[in-house]
């Protein structure tokens, strides 16, 4: 079973989208780790950022609901029909498939008629609130790379917090809020996404989008990761490059959009009207028929396969990293402090691979690095794909920003904006420079910081 569920969908998305390519790929794919390529010395691998596609994330996590016995039917139950709440002799029973709402139903094949969906018990004890807890958990960061979408089968909730978690649930954060009225439910000031830019992108919104009740069709709500991705790309997200150049260096935004977790908290279930109906409770409830969430695993542009096995997901790292994130370099390639890849100097991205440590090197291996010829980046429209220079972000220490999306560096400081001093990078600052850090000028490490010093300048 280690030829997992994912792999597959992978290679079958893979191959989907290669058919489709909906934008053109100006940015490139991020989907190799390292090529082969021709040098005078022969064949040498090339080693490039990468990370897995993008992919349906709902077949990977573990739902858990709280209270743990809200779901209706157990005992049998009556409810009013969806749309109309003076019919109410709907039934439903835990015991019997047909009748039966659980949780799972959130998570399978749409598209049957009719839908298939979890149902909450009814609001039978009103006044004390009707409140539910939907937890969803991958047990792994994932990025999220598409809007998450709840339909609801009943009206959609007066009010509903969306939360996140980056620490397996440990701490929460919210994500959106929710409601009819915003400033009744959580004294905050209506907004929608489209009031927000670049500079407050990161800013957690009420709206009151989503929240009619029975009055209107729409049953959907959206946490909009594509607007807030269309601040930098720009609307249909044309400009990939400009979004992956302030992902690499903003970690507060790619931070934003990271989760291990995420928590639907309804608060209160859809009312349609100004006072509740006393006598017919069995009116109020919560159903959800679909709940999608896009995204990749999270393996710091060291891998381009994630792993399902045994209920769990796991980066297949390159790079010489390991860790469920290939987040550390691997035991003798700790020769520099890891660090993630890059998406930039676009199309290919910088792996940033770990190398030996240096007591491990005996002959230093030959590695090469190719850097891209920048010069003949595919950039549509320079003006709108600028990473080095633009409202949040400029080259520093004296850089200049080169065809907008690279800084070029003076000789002493490295980074992709020059922000690091580069000597800080080979840790040999300091007269004490650290562990692993070989002493000032030796041979083995100069030769491998002009190899493989992947993050340092271009030299023109
Ligand atoms: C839902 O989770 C929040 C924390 O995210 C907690 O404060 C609240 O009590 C939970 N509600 C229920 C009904 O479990
Ligand atoms: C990682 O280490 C192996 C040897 O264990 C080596 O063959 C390979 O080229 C290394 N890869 C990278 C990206 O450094
Ligand atoms: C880089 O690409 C441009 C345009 O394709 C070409 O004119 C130039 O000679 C190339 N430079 C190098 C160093 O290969």
């Amino acid at each position: 079973m280690y030829l997992s569920r994912f792999l597959s969908i992978h290679a079958l998305w893979v191959t989907v989208s290669s058919v489709m390519q909906p934008y053109p790929l100006v940015w490139g794919h991020y989907d190799l780790c390292k090529t082969q390529i021709y040098t005078e010395e022969g064949k040498v691998w090339d080693y490039m950022a990468c990370q897995p596609e993008s992919t349906d994330m709902t077949k990977y996590l573990k739902v858990k609901l709280d209270p743990p016995d809200i779901t209706c039917g157990d005992p049998p139950e009556t409810f009013c029909a969806m749309g109309n709440p003076y019919m109410c002799n709907n039934e439903c029973d835990a015991s019997t498939p047909e009748l039966a709402h659980p949780p799972e139903l959130m998570f399978d094949f749409e598209g049957r008629h009719p839908s298939t969906f979890w149902q909450s018990a009814t609001w039978k004890e009103y006044p004390k609130p009707l409140q539910v807890n939907i937890t969803l958990s991958w047990s792994k960061t994932i990025e999220l790379t598409d809007n998450i979408v709840i339909t609801f089968e009943s009206g959609r909730p007066d009010q509903m917090i969306l939360e996140k978690s980056l620490d397996y649930g440990r701490t929460w954060q919210p994500y959106q809020y929710y409601a009819t009225d915003c400033l009744d439910a959580f004294h905050m000031d209506p907004k929608s996404v489209k009031d927000l830019s670049q500079h407050t992108v990161l800013e957690i919104i009420c709206t009151e989008e989503y929240s009619t009740g029975y009055t209107t069709n729409s049953k959907i709500i959206h946490f909009e990761i594509k607007d807030r991705f269309a601040f930098f790309a720009g609307p249909r997200l044309r400009n990939m490059a400009s979004l992956y150049g302030q992902l690499d260096t903003t970690k507060k935004l790619r931070d934003f959009f990271t989760v291990t977790d995420l928590r639907i908290r309804l608060l209160r279930p859809a009312v349609g009207e100004i006072f509740v109906d006393e006598l017919h409770l069995a009116r109020y409830f919560y159903a959800i028929s679909d709940i999608k969430v896009r995204g990749r695993c999270k393996c710091n542009l060291h891998a381009t396969v994630c792993v399902y096995d045994n209920s769990k997901l796991t980066c297949e790292c390159e790079h010489n990293t390991t860790g469920p994130d290939c987040g550390k370099c691997k035991k003798n390639y700790q020769g520099r402090p890891w660090s993630p890849g890059s998406y930039l100097p676009i199309p290919k991205g910088t792996a940033n691979t770990c190398i030996p440590s240096i007591s491990s090197i005996g002959n230093p291996p030959k590695f090469n690095r190719i850097w891209p010829n920048i010069s003949s980046l595919e950039v549509s429209n320079p003006k709108q794909a600028n990473v080095c220079d633009n409202e949040l972000l400029h080259c520093q220490n004296g850089g200049t920003c080169h065809n907008n999306v690279r800084c070029l560096c003076p000789a002493a400081y490295t980074g992709i904006l020059c922000e690091k001093l580069r000597c800080e990078e080979a840790g040999s600052c300091g007269s004490d420079s650290g562990q692993g850090a070989p002493p000032h000028g030796s041979p083995a490490l100069l030769l491998l910081t002009t190899l493989l010093g992947s993050a340092s300048p271009l030299v023109f």
